[in-house]
């Protein structure tokens, strides 16, 4: 089972919208994903197409405050594959939890004991803070996708990221495996290449060889609750994330 938790502190980078196309391609490959938004924004179930009626007792928050059990909070989206969404109410979890060192366990007890048998790739959607949320996030998966924004910003945050993921290895004793996604890419601009290049020379292979270009289609299929693929299948923006897929599956990635 891999499970693949999608990070980055910075928001806007293309976390919410790399995980509902990487779960929609999963899913057009027969892989059968589940994915966890353990962002209380709650994006990604606004994305996915859940009616909103359905949401409000069976999410995250469930899980974390009441111990649901995870196999209990999955929802079919109307694309066919699986979701705990999130609401407003996850947010309560830090102050909750904050100072509980067992809390940050609970997310890989849940996984371990519920869903590991399906076998299906699990992927979850971040939210943009390193609290309780994403120490459940990180300590749950094996394997992190970073994207990162072609600007300068985003990719001087990577680094404090990157740091941040060794600091937390050495203190789990364990790797994370991790790869970085270019996202939001324009072609028109020097600056994309550049921080694409700069990126390849620091992290090398880690760095996906697929880039996220900026499309239209990739900012408006959300609002429809669909994923690009449904939205607008000869996109570019559907290539480009069918190719991501490709990548990391024949990687051995995901
Ligand atoms: N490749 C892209 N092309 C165009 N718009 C994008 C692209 N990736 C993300 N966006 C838009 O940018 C905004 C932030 O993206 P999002 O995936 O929500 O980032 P995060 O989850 O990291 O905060 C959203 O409005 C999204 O639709
Ligand atoms: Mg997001």
């Amino acid at each position: 089972m891999a499970v693949i938790a999608v990070f980055n502190q910075k928001g806007g980078v293309g976390k919410t919208t790399t995980c509902l196309n990487l779960v929609a391609a999963l899913s057009i490959a027969q892989r059968h994903p589940i994915a966890l938004d353990m962002d209380p924004q709650g994006h990604l179930s606004l994305a996915s197409g859940l009616k909103n009626g359905t949401v409000q007792s069976k999410s995250m928050a469930a899980f974390f405050k009441d111990k649901v059990p995870l196999a209990q909070l999955l929802h079919d989206t109307p694309a066919g594959w699986q979701i705990i969404p999130a609401t407003l109410e996850l947010s309560k979890i830090d102050a909750l939890y904050g100072s509980d060192p067992q809390a940050a366990k609970m997310l890989k007890q849940g996984l371990a004991e519920e869903l590991a048998l399906t076998g299906a790739p699990i992927i979850i959607d971040c939210c943009p803070m390193l609290g309780v949320l994403t120490l459940n996030a990180l300590l749950a998966c094996d394997r992190v996708l970073i994207p990162v924004s072609a600007d300068f910003l985003s990719q001087h945050g990577v680094n404090r990221l990157d740091s941040a993921l060794n600091v937390l290895e050495r203190k789990l004793q364990r790797k994370f495996e991790r790869r970085i996604v270019v996202t939001r890419f324009d072609s028109r601009r020097k600056l994309s290449y550049d921080i694409y290049d700069k990126l390849k020379q620091r992290y090398g292979d880690l760095v996906c060889k697929t880039r996220i270009g900026e499309t239209v289609a990739l900012a408006t299929s959300p609002m429809h609750g669909l994923d690009v693929f449904a939205f607008a299948p000869q996109s570019p923006g559907a290539a480009d994330y069918k190719l991501l897929t490709m990548e990391l599956m024949e990687s051995g990635f995901v």
